[in-house]
């Protein structure tokens, strides 16, 4: 596409041809993106496009090379970047676009705990709670008490932690589009939570291939059906990674998309990568995981395409 040009929608600048970034740092752009700043603009957004879809950080993103025909929404005003912290109550309200470490972080430095065990997760709070984003320390929705959303009819909705139906990396959130999120957090001792949060990331460090281009885990755990020796019991959730890495697919390539070899669930990406590298490889290590193990694996990663105008 060429140069980003202008048009309002409802009062909110519609930029036309715009990247979407996204960890991977490949793939299509978004036909139309905008940036409303409150519950009003994104109103008149959805008015404009029911089936909008809303960035966040990009972080468990990949964008067809394609691109996408809908409108794209980005939450990045300041009404939606918000973060308050009550440390009396220990109750925190993040609005959907604040990126999660900086919760995080916040909440460590006023002495408040819960969200800690999250640290190193990239994402934006309304991302994480649409997939209950987490890892072994926890999961998103562990502390969450109230998920406040607008549904595609422009309506303002709240939700418990229970009506939001949480499960493993995934919620019932569906279409609602979540605006904010209200956490209920324990005081702890500030120093203690630091230690905590800096030992979490510190394994992830060791384990997880943190500076190459990657969003992360490419497929969610699976539970397995039968037992599988060495690797886990019927009814368990197992690590993808170590499957991948048992069938044989760490440094596996397709055009400039790589099985990495520190943490095989993760794809990581060279400068020259397309997404249809990403999903190639991505298929390739199915196959092979099914082949090996019989177990099919559900991607983790959120993939956008649209059809093409002819
Ligand atoms: N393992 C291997 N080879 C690999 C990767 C892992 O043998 O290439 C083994 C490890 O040695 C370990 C076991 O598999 O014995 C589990 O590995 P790990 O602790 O890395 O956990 P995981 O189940 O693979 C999950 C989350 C990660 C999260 C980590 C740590 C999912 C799909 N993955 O990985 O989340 O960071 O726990 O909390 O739930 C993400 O969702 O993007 C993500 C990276």
């Amino acid at each position: 596409m060429t140069a980003a040009s202008a048009e309002c929608v409802g009062g909110v600048r519609i930029e036309r041809g715009a990247k979407i970034p996204t960890w991977f740092r490949c793939g299509g752009a978004a036909d139309r993106l905008a940036r409303p700043r409150d519950e009003d603009e994104l109103r008149a957004c959805l008015a404009n496009d029911p089936g909008l879809r809303v960035v966040g950080d990009g972080a468990n993103l990949l964008v067809a090379d394609g691109g996408v025909r809908e409108l794209v929404v980005s939450l990045e005003g300041e009404r939606f970047t918000r973060i308050e912290v009550d440390e009396a109550s220990g109750r925190v309200v993040a609005g959907a676009g604040a990126r999660l470490p900086r919760v995080i972080n916040l909440c460590v430095r006023a002495g408040l705990g819960g969200l800690e065990t999250l640290a190193g997760i990239p994402a934006s709070v309304g991302g994480a709670a649409a997939m209950n984003a987490g890892g072994r320390f926890g999961s998103f929705a562990d502390r969450v008490e109230r998920v406040y959303a607008m549904d595609r009819q422009g309506r303002e909705v709240e939700l418990t932690r229970e009506a939001a139906g949480f499960g493993y990396r995934t919620s019932g959130l569906g279409e609602l589009i979540v605006t904010a999120v209200a956490f209920r957090l324990e005081r702890g001792d500030a120093a203690d939570l630091r230690d905590r949060r800096d030992e979490i990331m510190r394994t992830k460090t060791a384990s997880q291939p943190m500076r190459e281009r990657s969003a992360g885990c490419c497929f969610k755990n699976p539970t397995l059906t039968d037992a599988i020796v060495g690797v886990g019991a019927a009814g368990e959730r197992v690590s993808a990674g170590l499957l991948i890495d048992r069938a044989g697919c760490k440094g596996l390539t397709v055009g400039g998309a790589r099985v990495s070899e520190v943490h095989a669930n993760f794809v990581v990406t060279a400068p020259d990568a397309n997404a249809a590298d990403v999903v190639g490889l991505m298929v390739e290590v199915g196959h092979r995981v099914r082949s090996a193990f019989g177990v099919t694996l559900e991607p983790e990663v959120v993939i956008w395409r649209s059809e093409s105008v002819s």
